[in-house]
């Protein structure tokens, strides 16, 4: 019998959850019609030579924490998609800054101008945007700007993964769980509990028995899909490591188990859900080995949702 997991942990709310908006800057640099029109990262804004400059410095002060490819490791990633819509619609000036005045992380304030200009050059080539004829100078960095970042239709993210881990993972892995301690097939229909808000009580005499179990594997099946929504961040307000390929099949492999318990329950098959409960809790655990236990509880972990150990 597999162990029954509660993932129960106390409530901390953080104040991170802020997605910040472009829409209004770039608007405004269109409209007023004073300021030099804005070009995108896209129209060839700096030199081949510069970014090979760039590529020397950042592999000697910057690969140790950004990885080889910028790829990530105990800092952010500085390309692919949860990078681009953390700059979406902010202007290279922006990055310039970041780049200057706080990095190397460990070492702020050490970069001259002309360096950090190269280093924003090898990370536009790197994230594969065309170089052009001219450098990058220090004067065109605000008229540049990232491009709008895709987002779902219902616009940027929400909730922050763990908001997002106690709203839908949480509740439907502890529905499937239970199918360990009691038959669905056995439940009997109940009046209405008389505790109207508590949704156990009063939801299983509205989808009683087995509807539970289909319902919560169909939660866990389309909804895993969510952790790899650019743009949501960890509580600790690190991006969520949506590039990476290891989280990529974490994800996979939570999809696939949300699959497998909806055949089973379809089924009404209630001893196969021993073996589901232990492959739906390895699907959680595996990611969580990794990604968030190693960070410390609940949001105080400064290392969550990066990968790899700090030295
Ligand atoms: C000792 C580790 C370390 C080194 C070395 C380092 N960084 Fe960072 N970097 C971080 C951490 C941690 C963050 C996230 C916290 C923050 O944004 O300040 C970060 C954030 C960034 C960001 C913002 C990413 C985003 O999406 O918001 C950029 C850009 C960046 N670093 C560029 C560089 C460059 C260029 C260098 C080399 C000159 C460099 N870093 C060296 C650790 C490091
Ligand atoms: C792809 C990786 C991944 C998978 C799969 C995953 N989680 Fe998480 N989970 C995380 C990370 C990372 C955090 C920390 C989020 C944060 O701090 O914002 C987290 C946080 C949580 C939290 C919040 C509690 C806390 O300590 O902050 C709960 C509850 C949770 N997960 C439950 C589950 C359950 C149940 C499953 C399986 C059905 C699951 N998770 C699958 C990565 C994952």
């Amino acid at each position: 019998m597999a162990r029954l997991i509660r993932l129960n942990r106390p409530g901390f709310r953080s104040a991170r959850g802020a997605v910040f908006c472009g829409h209004a800057f770039l608007g405004t640099l269109l409209l007023t019609g004073q300021t030099p029109p804005v070009r995108s990262i896209t129209e060839g804004v700096y030199s081949v030579g510069q970014a090979a400059r760039g590529q020397q410095l950042y592999k000697a002060q910057c690969s140790a924490c950004h990885g080889n490819a910028l790829e990530g490791a105990s800092g952010p990633p500085l390309v692919g998609d949860s990078f681009l819509s953390n700059w979406s619609a902010r202007s290279l000036e922006n990055l310039n800054d970041k780049i200057q005045k706080t990095m190397p992380f460990n070492l702020p304030g050490s970069l001259s101008r002309s360096q950090s200009l190269d280093l924003a050059a090898y990370v536009l080539q790197a994230g594969k945007f065309p170089a052009g004829q001219a450098e990058l100078s220090d004067a065109a960095l605000a008229q540049i700007v990232f491009p709008m970042a895709r987002t779902s239709a219902a616009g940027a993210p929400e909730g922050n993964l763990a908001e997002l881990m106690r709203a839908i993972a949480f509740p439907n892995s502890n529905i499937i769980f239970n199918v360990q301690l009691k038959d669905p097939g056995a439940q009997t229909k109940k009046p209405p509990a008389s505790a109207p808000f508590d949704y156990v009580e009063w939801g299983s005499t509205i989808y009683p028995g087995w509807l539970a179990i289909d319902q919560a594997a169909v939660a866990i099946a389309e909804t895993a899909p969510l952790l790899l929504t650019p743009g949501r961040r960890c509580q600790n307000g690190r991006p969520v490591p949506v590039d990476r390929a290891d989280w990529k099949q974490y994800v996979k492999e939570l999809v696939e188990v949300g699959r497998l318990a909806r055949r089973a329950s379809q089924a009404r098959n209630f001893d196969a859900f021993v073996d589901i409960s232990e492959k739906l809790n390895d699907a959680c655990a595996n990611c969580h080995k990794i990604y968030r236990d190693k960070g410390g509880t609940e949001g105080s972990g400064a290392t969550r949702c990066q990968p790899l150990e700090v030295k």
